[in-house]
């Protein structure tokens, strides 16, 4: 309302979903303010600080006046580097011009449901599932198709599901393996299978691969590996820590680029100047091994969450493989996740994210945990919950 005056705004906006993690994740901040100590367990991003060669790097580029616009598609020295990693990652050639920088994966996704959308189609999607993805969908004019999943299957799709609910509007399907928000990975039998599905169909295989790096047990395949024309969307902001810094890739098919390229110019102009001559400082040597020591850590509480959670009454049927995730069943303790996380962080003092932020499926009984504070505060967090669950 502005001087009393109720402004009608498009209608597209009244069929998006708000953010819940920020309506937590401010109510923590302002009981932060107010003097109480959260352990924050809503967010999803590592608190680790930026790498000091990818500090470096940007100082550099700020010494070296590399603040202007660049190419819609990212600098070349940097569409090389990722390309490289793919190379020494998966094995994998990827030719560096089918890789296009994009500001974080965010942007990624709004291009690629922008390409393949038109007004009525339809795109499948997990329930639960990372949240922003439906409403991309939506502002391309097309139709979330919500299948859902459970810890039976890892919270992921299967070949099956993804065949029945494959309508004549469907002309897609993204799927995210570590997903956000169970931290569950989809088998490379299961990705075999749903590419077969989605190719059967002449559909797009979009694949989001954000949370590869972050897997504990087992090694990452990407779906590139089975099917070359895939749509893979990936970022600097979880493996390498750099949520702020705003950027992120996908990877296309060649037939794909002068669209996107059109797209990006008109939207975006360029992803950002100084992240992106940051970001090579993410393919150093030391860089990667700071990772991989995170990676470890991240393991490491992983591993004294799930059974600590257990205990408390959660249920986590099997434990996650990777992210910084663990999507808990709260059958035994509450009704109404919501209800239940804002007691929690009323009376705990631990922020955590209802399951309703990520789909309907089950979501009244489910909350989502992020492990990305270090140890110690997630033993605070258990502690507690415990006292406050005994209350
Ligand atoms: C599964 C998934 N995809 C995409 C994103 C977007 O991330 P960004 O824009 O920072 O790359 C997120 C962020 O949490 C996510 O969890």
């Amino acid at each position: 309302m502005v001087d009393g005056i109720q402004r009608q705004y498009a209608s597209r906006i009244e069929s998006m979903t708000s953010f819940k993690v920020v309506d937590f994740l401010e109510a923590a901040v302002k009981m932060e303010a107010q003097g109480r100590d959260i352990v924050r367990m809503e967010a999803g991003e590592p608190a680790f600080p930026t790498a000091p060669a990818i500090i470096e790097a940007a100082s550099a580029a700020l010494r070296d006046e590399k603040t202007f616009y660049t190419p819609s598609l990212g600098i070349i020295e940097l569409r090389e580097a990722i390309a490289a990693f793919y190379g020494t990652r998966y094995g994998l050639q990827i030719p560096p011009h089918r890789i296009v920088v994009t500001t974080g994966s965010s942007a990624a996704l709004g291009l690629i449901c922008d390409l393949i959308i038109n007004p009525g189609d339809g795109l499948q999607l997990t329930d639960p599932g990372y949240p922003c993805n439906a409403n991309f969908v939506r502002r391309a004019g097309g139709e979330p198709q919500l299948i859902p999943v459970d810890a039976y299957n890892a919270y992921q799709l299967t070949p099956q599901a993804v065949a029945e609910h494959w309508r004549d509007n469907t002309v897609g399907v993204l799927v995210a393996s570590p997903s956000n928000p169970t931290g569950e990975m989809l088998s490379r039998d299961n990705q075999r299978g749903i590419n077969a599905v989605v190719a059967s169909h002449n559909g797009v295989m979009i694949m989001d691969e954000l949370y590869h790096g972050l897997v504990y047990d087992q090694c990452e395949s990407s779906i590139l590996e089975i099917n070359n024309d895939a749509m893979v969307i990936n970022s600097f902001s979880k493996y390498f820590g750099m949520t702020g810094w705003r950027l992120g890739w996908m990877v296309v098919p060649e037939d794909a680029l002068e669209a996107v390229n059109i797209m990006a110019q008109n939207f975006y102009i360029s992803p950002p100047s100084i992240a992106q001559y940051a970001a090579l400082g993410a393919f150093e040597p030391a860089t990667i091994d700071l990772m991989e020591a995170r990676r470890a850590e991240f393991r490491q509480r992983r591993d004294y969450l799930v059974p600590a959670l257990r205990e408390l009454g959660f249920s986590i049927p099997h434990t996650p493989a990777g992210a910084f995730y663990i999507y808990a069943g709260i059958e035994k303790l509450s009704a109404d996740s919501e209800a239940f996380c804002w007691d929690m962080l009323e009376r705990a003092g631990v922020a955590f994210t209802p399951g309703t932020d990520f789909g309907e499926h089950l979501a009244r009984q489910h909350v989502r945990f992020s492990y990305t504070q270090p140890l110690h505060r997630l033993e605070l967090a258990v502690e507690r919950l415990s006292k406050a669950l005994a209350e």
